[in-house]
């Protein structure tokens, strides 16, 4: 849509220049917007750092003087300096903010799912390295889904990091860069136990959290057990606001501490279990009663807190939500940690999966530059 439209014709007055679509639609758009967005050579481009207009040098009452609308561009003069700028139809196209329908087509696409997912996305390690388009699929389908499976990586133990140098950068944690996940005669932590874990987010007790995990299955258990099973938080947000709007709301208000005492470290945060952006869709979630500490809300909703998180980790441990999927040598899962919610079967014998993480904003930004450089925008499993 944001690539077809072109201007039908423009019209304008100190506040606004007011933009007819081809397609039907029309936008506002505002005069200190539009000033503060020339990107000519003098104003300099905002996305690159090295903007050179300086936002309160434009006047508060700036206004167009002139207005010359073509199907491909509109040019502005402005009243107070005569300064000309020329935007591109689908640069404004692509950053109109009004009305609601063309700031949706902007949205990066989210797929909520549940149990009854049976496509995963997949993709193909030596594709990954030869394709753009096989390696925008592993990025944007973590930004879709909050997950792909990695497939061919081999059973190297250095084939993770070569994996986590591709796609972004490697995050170091009191856990070190990898993290071996096998049975320890000496557990430190439950993972390092054979049995079950229930759905959980990692290191709910940072306030940056583990952004993008990666697991890579080395050596399966030779029991069959060890079966990895994600759940899209997304969803277990959905049912709770639809069974409990007032749980629900209350989770994305109070704040749950968890914590992590380490040798030289007491790592804690404080954050509500359900993060939403300004428009109220979920951002973020935070669900991991292992970690969980001393909750400290006002004593008059503690009762209601315990009610809402019992109720929230019931809908998340539900069989119904979940998707299994038994990792063989040479797979690795890649999933982001504060959307879905990972768990494994418990196993017996030799297991080897290696673990390391990368960081999430730069993981998602290489997923967008590869939509533009490949034109590929919209769902991945299309
Ligand atoms: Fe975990
Ligand atoms: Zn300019």
């Amino acid at each position: 849509m944001a690539d077809t439209a072109t201007i039908t014709s423009a019209s304008f007055d100190t506040a606004a220049v007011r933009i007819q679509w081809s397609d039907g639609h029309h936008s506002t758009l505002h005069s200190m917007w539009l000033r503060d967005n020339c990107a000519c050579a003098d104003c300099g481009p905002h996305a690159t750092g090295s903007r050179l207009q300086r936002l309160l040098d434009i006047p508060d009452d700036v206004a167009p003087a002139t207005v010359v609308a073509e199907p491909d561009t509109l040019a502005v003069t402005w009243g107070d300096d005569g300064h000309q700028s020329v935007y591109t139809a689908h640069w404004l196209r692509t950053n109109a903010y009004s009305p609601t329908a063309l700031r949706d087509s902007h949205k990066p696409v989210k797929t909520v799912w549940d149990g009854t997912l049976t496509q995963w996305p997949t993709v193909e390690w030596d594709k990954v390295l030869t394709d753009d388009t096989e390696r925008r699929k592993l990025h944007v389908a973590v930004a879709e889904f909050g997950f792909v499976l990695l497939r061919g990586l081999g059973t190297d133990h250095d084939g993770i990091e070569k994996l986590a140098d591709e796609i972004g950068y490697l995050r170091e944690t009191h856990y070190g860069k990898f993290f071996d996940l096998i049975t320890r005669a000496e557990p430190q932590i439950l993972a390092d136990l054979a049995g079950p874990i229930l759905p959980h987010t990692d290191e709910a007790y940072r306030r940056v959290p583990t952004g993008i995990n990666i697991f890579h299955c080395i050596k399966p258990s030779p029991c069959g057990g060890g079966v990895s099973q994600l759940v899209d938080a997304y969803n277990v947000a959905r049912i709770l606001r639809e069974r409990d709007p007032e749980a629900y709301e209350l989770l994305t208000r109070v704040p749950v501490q968890h914590q992590r005492r380490i040798e030289d470290q007491v790592i804690t945060s404080d954050l509500p279990a359900i993060l939403l952006d300004h428009e109220g869709e979920v951002v973020e979630v935070r669900l991991n009663e292992r970690t969980m500490t001393a909750i400290r809300v006002d004593e008059d909703l503690m009762e209601e807190t315990y009610a809402a998180l019992r109720t929230a980790f019931r809908i998340a441990y539900e069989p119904a939500q979940r998707i299994e999927y038994t990792m063989a040598a040479g797979d690795a899962l890649l999933f982001d940690n504060l959307r879905v919610l990972h768990a494994r079967t418990g196993y017996n014998g030799d297991r080897h999966v290696r673990q390391c993480q990368v960081m999430r904003d730069e993981f998602f930004a290489k997923g967008v530059a590869l939509s533009e450089k490949t034109g590929l925008f919209g769902s991945v499993q299309a």
